[in-house]
């Protein structure tokens, strides 16, 4: 099995929603000339109202999850499908104890280096670039050797588990499972969609992302009950829900 890395054009996307919103000084290198030209296209059609909630809302699950990582308070981090994600930057300038591991396709991982390095942005010592497929490569193998075991260590997946059927979603969640035994306290923090973009607008980016760019989503859960006995299931000690309303979404954060 391997991962779709078609799927890879939508990490500029969120890095362009965060830099039109000016969320942070990093975004606004990852956005190429192509996607600011979709994003044109698009803005010609959509309602710029519309557009604007749709930015808002996945910046707010961005938020909602700094939120639920700064309670769990890791000692070390793995971010799955970082995308260019300005979260490991940021954290690790805040703290030079953190250690912080980014994960991606290496299409991503080798662009997001080549882009830090030719706008001058240098990784602290405590933060990692690493190519991994979540759902092909061994976590624990290819991880193993930047990690403590005996700190605290959180697994981040931002946007990821959409973008899996169900046969590579029971994959992901079993590599994260064992990649998490072998430490003392560690959990894995994520998120689930409760609907898709709503009316003809929503509609029309999702046939655009679906069909033309060929990125399919999937649902894994219905309810928080079900992610519940899903992780429980699953060996896992300690599931914590927090539904949000607003955002459309259902974050976990499952203890091992
Ligand atoms: C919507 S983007 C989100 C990126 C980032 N988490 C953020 O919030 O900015 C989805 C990301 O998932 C990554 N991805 C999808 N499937 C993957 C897989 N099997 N292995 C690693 N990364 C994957 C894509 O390359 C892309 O960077």
């Amino acid at each position: 099995m391997r991962g779709n890395e078609k799927v890879a054009f939508t990490a500029e996307a969120v890095a362009f929603m965060r830099a039109s919103k000016n969320v942070d000084k990093f975004s606004k290198y990852f956005v190429s000339k192509e996607t600011e030209k979709k994003f044109n296209f698009f803005g010609k059609i959509v309602p710029k109202s519309y557009f604007d909630r749709v930015f808002v809302k996945r910046i707010g699950l961005s938020r909602e999850l700094d939120k639920l990582m700064r309670g769990y308070k890791p000692e070390q981090i793995v971010e799955l499908a970082c995308g260019y994600s300005p979260r490991g930057l940021v954290l690790t300038r805040r703290s030079s104890k953190l250690v912080y591991v980014e994960t991606d396709f290496s299409s991503v991982i080798e662009r997001k280096r080549a882009i830090l390095k030719k706008n001058g942005i240098e990784l602290k010592k405590n933060h990692h670039l690493v190519a991994i497929d979540s759902v092909k490569d061994d976590l624990s193998k290819k991880l193993g050797r930047f990690f403590d075991r005996k700190k605290k260590t959180l697994v981040v997946a931002e946007t990821l588990t959409m973008y899996l059927n169900d046969e590579e979603h029971e994959f992901l969640v079993e590599n994260i499972k064992k990649f998490l035994e072998s430490f003392k306290n560690s959990a894995y923090l994520s998120h689930e969609g409760k609907r898709m973009l709503k009316r003809f607008f929503g509609k029309l980016l999702l046939f655009y992302r679906n069909v033309v760019e060929k990125t399919k989503s999937h649902r894994h859960f219905r309810d928080a009950g079900k992610i519940k006995s899903y992780f429980l299931g699953r060996g896992f000690r300690k599931v914590l829900v927090r539904e949000n309303e607003e955002i459309s979404q259902i974050f976990y954060l499952v203890e091992n």
